[in-house]
């Protein structure tokens, strides 16, 4: 035999030699829940170890991230029923509770990325990214809400905004907006292809943002598809997004390599609320070894293509990477 490949795996020092993947606390994004208030810190019962938290609480929080290495922050809102309505009005009041937290944010670690969600679902009424009229989802009507809420996020000092309701149209329509009111230097990280999916249970849990009916079906993507996932890179290209996403990750593999095979872009890759609670509630159970999963299932989003993950666990790689 001339070959024997296993030569190559006949050490762990060996196996570090020649390992084509590397995983880096710089890799991450830790998308952290917010809740008005102080003092609270409340676990989501569909992900063990991740919470929703009052501002004081999250600025303890993101200190300690940043001193294990994680500088990228994607901060969710979740809002009560009584501030909910039929155009998400609240998601461009300059007094709201998350556009003045993200503002504290980022003045207490000027260093750190501060990433923003634009979409109405946090604050809608009918728990849908878009306006709803006739149970139909308006898309044009839709954007001058996303451009307000774009633009107040920019205002209160996002360094990142991530467009995640799957308008058609919405980056450039964004950008735009940005551009005339002179935030030309706030970046956009476009959903590119989001999908219709299972896996953002435990995150609607998170947020009580589950549609009140219907589905997201007519505007996030059908898991079906793989080349549908290029027009929509194509058009977010051309309309200045500055990363492009795949959510989510796990079951969407193949969709990341496309894009990062097509584009010159960074692509980034959502490790989503429920591939998270798979992992944690087998490993509660026992039946998986929940750390290896874990990492095992970053790992293959790296190797598939991804440059930027936005991951629940980013604070647990980044202890282990510590310890
Ligand atoms: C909604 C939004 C969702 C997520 C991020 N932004 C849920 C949805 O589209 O219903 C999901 C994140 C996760 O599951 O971790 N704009």
């Amino acid at each position: 035999m001339q070959r024997r490949p296993r030569r190559n795996r006949k050490s762990q020092a060996i196996r570090n030699m020649v390992e084509e993947t590397r995983l880096s606390v710089k890799d991450f994004i830790f998308p952290m829940f917010l809740i008005d208030g102080i003092n609270q810190k409340i676990e989501v019962a569909s992900m063990p170890g991740i919470y929703r938290y009052s501002l004081d609480l999250m600025l303890k929080e993101i200190e300690e991230c940043v001193n294990l290495g994680i500088m990228a922050f994607d901060i969710f809102p979740a809002y009560p029923e009584s501030k909910k309505d039929k155009f998400a009005t609240e998601s461009y009041q300059s007094d709201t509770f998350y556009l003045k937290a993200i503002h504290k944010i980022k003045t207490t670690f000027p260093e750190i990325v501060v990433m923003t969600d634009v979409a109405m679902d946090p604050y809608s009424s009918d728990g849908h990214d878009g306006l709803v009229e006739n149970g139909k989802i308006l898309n044009d009507e839709t954007l001058e809400i996303l451009g307000k809420m774009s633009l107040a996020q920019a205002q209160a000092g996002a360094d990142i905004l991530g467009p995640s309701d799957m308008m058609d149209g919405r980056v450039g329509f964004i950008r735009n907006v940005l551009d005339e009111n002179g935030y030309t230097d706030v970046s956009i990280m476009s959903y590119t292809a989001k999908y219709a999916s299972a896996f953002y249970g435990p995150f609607r849990d998170a947020l009580d943002s589950a549609p009140k009916s219907g589905d997201k079906k007519t505007y996030q993507m059908d898991s079906a598809n793989y080349h549908e996932a290029m027009i929509e890179a194509d058009l977010d290209t051309e309309e200045g997004a500055d990363f492009l996403m795949v959510k989510p990750a796990l079951a969407y593999l193949d969709v990341i390599r496309l894009l990062k095979d097509n584009s010159n872009l960074p692509i980034a890759a959502y490790n989503v609320s429920g591939e998270y609670a798979m992992i944690k509630a087998s490993a509660e159970r026992g039946w998986l070894d929940g750390e290896r999963a874990m990492l095992e299932s970053l790992l293959s989003i790296k190797r598939a293509g991804a440059n930027v993950i936005l991951s629940y666990f980013a604070k647990e790689f980044a202890l282990l990477n510590k310890g």
